[in-house]
């Protein structure tokens, strides 16, 4: 039922404080992950990982891309992250007590079930997949799950899941990261970053008549570019999916760095920029590659921090977000991206929970 919203997408969309509290819940304390959620065995396996490979599709894959971050960087060790379809027709090779990571909604993605099936041959410490359907295959034939609490998701296009599936994989990385390089310290001060998630969700979410305004510059657009650096490169990659998925834009995310490298070339002012700029260690790099592409006439986009000192001017339209921790902002930037994409494909008048070609869950290859 979508109650008072006009589409499931909108709905599954404002859904995110709750899923994420949901998710959240008694797992973990106020200080620390209580990785019993991962399954009784969970402990004696975690023990033995030194690293960590990850296959999903789509979505999912994208937040496989955002935990590889958090993994090096935080756990200190080696996470791997590819596509199902790719994988599960390689030659792979396995290093010593790596952990098999699946990450999907619907635990039927065909690609990812047949990449799971051939990693139990070929040699992996353990299986664990992080799902959000708990009697899925994916969970029934994993050696450990993690259930997303999302609920269940409508809408075509991915929205709750991914953020549910962030939240997971970061409390996987601390799990991991606690038998590596993870202090107490470091830990408390992530779970107190997750506690005040969902609540800078809706902070986030009172935004939605500012990017309603903005989505009329992209309506008649044919492309688009979607930049971030670091961690915020697979976000930017998951914002171009939303909207190419719902507005049938085409839509492309590069790492900023990358721009003068080809992609600058496309840059005229009829190309939509968007930008995902929290105040990070990277903000610098990029507000210098966002020069190059005003310089070259691109309108954009930019979804920053209040203090990343970015100003509207004819070249630039700023929308401010909260100041949030680094190791959250991965999620907190999703949701105005979303909300984004949902807009101009409402404008174009596209099938949003519908879109043309797409099925919900892909369980044919
Ligand atoms: O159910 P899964 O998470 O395994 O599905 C994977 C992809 O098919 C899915 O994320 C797809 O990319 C979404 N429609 C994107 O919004």
């Amino acid at each position: 039922d979508k109650g008072e919203y006009r589409h499931y997408m909108l709905k599954e969309i404002y859904e995110q404080p709750k899923v994420l509290r949901n998710t959240l819940q008694g797992r973990i304390s106020k200080t620390q992950v209580l990785e019993e959620a991962f399954g009784a065995e969970a402990k004696a396996i975690f023990d033995q990982v030194e690293s960590v490979q990850i296959v999903a599709c789509g979505t999912s894959y994208h937040s496989g891309l955002v935990a590889k971050y958090w993994m090096e960087d935080w756990a200190g060790i080696p996470c791997y992250v590819e596509v199902a379809s790719e994988f599960r027709y390689r030659k792979v090779v396995v290093p010593k007590n790596s952990l098999f990571v699946t990450i999907s909604q619907s635990g039927e993605t065909a690609d990812t079930l047949a990449a799971l099936r051939s990693a139990k041959e070929a040699g992996y410490l353990a299986s664990l997949t992080i799902c959000n359907v708990a009697n899925s295959s994916l969970a029934r034939e994993s050696d450990l799950s993690f259930m997303t609490l999302a609920g269940p998701e409508i809408g075509v296009a991915s929205t709750k899941a991914f953020t549910t599936q962030l939240v997971a994989l970061q409390l996987l990385s601390i799990a991991l990261g606690r038998r590596h390089n993870l202090s107490s310290d470091k830990e408390q001060a992530l779970v107190s970053a997750l506690h005040q998630l969902p609540q800078l969700c809706e902070d986030v979410l009172a935004l939605d008549d500012t990017i309603l305004h903005t989505s009329e510059a992209f309506s008649e657009k044919h492309h688009s570019l979607f930049l971030g650096r670091g961690v915020q490169y697979p976000v930017a990659m998951e914002g171009a999916l939303k909207l190419k998925e719902i507005s049938y834009i085409h839509a492309e995310a590069y790492p900023a760095g990358e721009l003068k490298h080809g992609p600058l070339a496309l840059v005229d002012s009829d190309m939509p920029i968007v930008a995902v700029a929290p105040n990070d260690d990277l903000l610098e790099k990029l507000k210098s590659n966002l020069q190059e592409v005003q310089a070259r006439g691109g309108k954009l986009f930019v979804f920053a921090d209040k203090n990343s000192g970015f100003v509207n001017d004819e070249s630039t339209v700023v929308i401010n977000l909260p100041h949030v921790d680094d190791s959250i902002a991965p999620l907190v930037y999703t949701l105005p991206l979303q909300l984004l994409s949902y807009h101009v494909a409402v404008l174009k008048g596209t099938d949003v929970d519908q879109p043309r070609n797409l099925a919900k869950s892909v369980t044919v290859e």
